[in-house]
């Protein structure tokens, strides 16, 4: 078993360069599967999710070269199965995504149901009604989910709430679709944008992606070959940005795009932290006194992310007064707060919401990370606690994070990885 065990009180200083979003590529990769050729994806993150997915692609016939760390070639023209595994859809969430793009492609999918962080309820049911939508039928049993279509038909898809995933399954099912699909109250996540980009890069014609209303116009096929670039990892950057602010340290973050950062920008300045433009694709965060208390709601893009919500939990920890954070997404994502309170931390979480009473500082102590952004957050509350932090169940850290330890040494943090019987 390995875990991570860091020597507190660092302050962070230094250069970041933020990796390939995670997000993204799990999209995008699922979606080769549209494309009847060959195409090179670049800046993909060297992480266990990333992994697995290729591993399941090449269950499915799909041939994939390791070019490089971050850039891989996938070769789609074979596709002899349409069956993923439970044992390998269950290993992260999305996975999920192979049963837009099978449909898409092979007009069947089976596929098992998705693992990935618990996080409370993950349904699945605006997937469902996309899919249905398109004229699919749908059976889900047996921890599997099935999706057939005679022809797939461009149709007006109304989301019933904000779902990244069943906004992503809609457009990978309607890329190849006969006729014109609208997502209506799509998500607009950046990697949303992202997977259109790329789609379209590929010869897909879809428009909006980004707003509440997406259009795709089906076309028969997609190019044979192409190159695409995934987007810098916003949820990266923002642990990053997070880590400055709590270690009262002063890190310039290279290759991240400001824009998708608004959100925790104008919250890290409300704390008393300097957030500066550096113009082009880097920012710098510092702080220099005890951040003040801030209330936080999560919301869909471009609100305050839920996966930056416990790094953002870790700060108000130790801010002066008492925060507020109201989780509007996920119905268990407040697991982390009972680790950090092993730390030292004061925070009482009731439902939905959690009050982060700040204290003077954090103590270090052997912690679990409940999930992957949890298991972030630990290892920023073990660089700011005084004494030594055991961070456990590395994996969930490692699904999403690329050389997290690495990049976390560069900054000055005493952090390193352990192999324990
Ligand atoms: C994605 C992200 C995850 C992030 C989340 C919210 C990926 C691989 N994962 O997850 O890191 O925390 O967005 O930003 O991109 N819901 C339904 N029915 C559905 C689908 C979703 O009720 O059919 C609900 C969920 O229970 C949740 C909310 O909608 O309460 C948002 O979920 P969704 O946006 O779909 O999250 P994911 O795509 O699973």
């Amino acid at each position: 078993m390995e875990k991570i065990v860091i020597e507190g009180k660092s302050k962070l200083k230094g250069e970041v360069t933020i990796s390939g979003a995670k997000n993204a590529a799990v999209a995008i990769l699922p979606a080769t599967v549209l494309i009847n050729g060959v195409c090179t994806i670049d800046n993909i993150p060297n992480i266990s999710d990333i992994e697995m997915c290729c591993k399941i692609l090449e269950t499915l016939g799909v041939k994939i070269r390791k070019i490089s760390e971050n850039t891989l070639e996938i070769d789609s023209r074979n596709i002899n199965c349409i069956e993923a595994s439970l044992e390998l859809t269950s290993k992260f969430r999305a996975s999920y995504y192979l049963t837009g793009a099978l449909l898409g492609r092979c007009h069947h999918a089976i596929v098992g149901m998705p693992g990935g962080c618990k996080l409370g309820a993950r349904p699945m049911d605006q997937h469902i009604k996309a899919f249905e939508a398109l004229g699919a039928t749908v059976e889900t049993e047996q921890g599997k989910i099935e999706v057939k279509a005679k022809k797939l038909k461009g149709t007006s898809i109304y989301l019933d709430i904000v779902s990244v995933g069943a906004t992503i399954n809609a457009m990978l099912a309607a890329v190849l679709a006969d006729g014109v699909s609208t997502i209506e109250n799509a998500a607009k996540e950046p990697h949303i944008v992202d997977l259109a980009n790329f789609l379209n890069k590929m010869g897909a014609k879809i428009t909006g992606a980004g707003t509440d209303r997406i259009r795709i116009q089906g076309v028969e096929e997609l190019k044979k070959d192409g190159t695409y670039s995934v987007v810098p990892d916003q949820i990266e950057a923002g642990t990053f940005m997070l880590a400055a602010v709590a270690t009262r340290g002063d890190i310039t973050i290279k290759n991240c795009i400001t824009k998708h950062l608004e959100s925790i920008t104008a919250k890290i300045i409300e704390m008393g932290a300097n957030v500066e433009d550096l113009g082009g694709d880097a920012i710098r965060v510092s702080c220099n006194k005890r951040p003040s208390k801030i209330n936080i709601k999560t919301l869909p893009y471009p609100g305050f992310p839920t996966d930056l919500q416990p790094q953002m939990g870790v700060v108000m920890s130790i801010a002066q007064g008492t925060s507020v954070i109201t989780e509007s997404i996920w119905d268990s994502r407040f697991q982390y707060t009972e680790e950090l309170n092993r730390m030292g931390a004061k925070i009482t979480a009731q439902g939905k919401v959690a009050f982060f009473e700040g204290v003077d500082k954090l103590i270090g102590a052997p912690v679990y990370a409940t999930d992957l952004r949890a298991g972030a957050a630990l290892i920023i509350a073990g660089i700011v606690a005084e004494g030594e932090t055991q961070v456990y169940n590395v994996e969930h850290i490692d699904r999403g994070y690329e050389h997290i330890e690495e990049k976390f040494r560069k900054l000055g943090a005493k952090i390193k990885r352990v192999q324990e019987e």
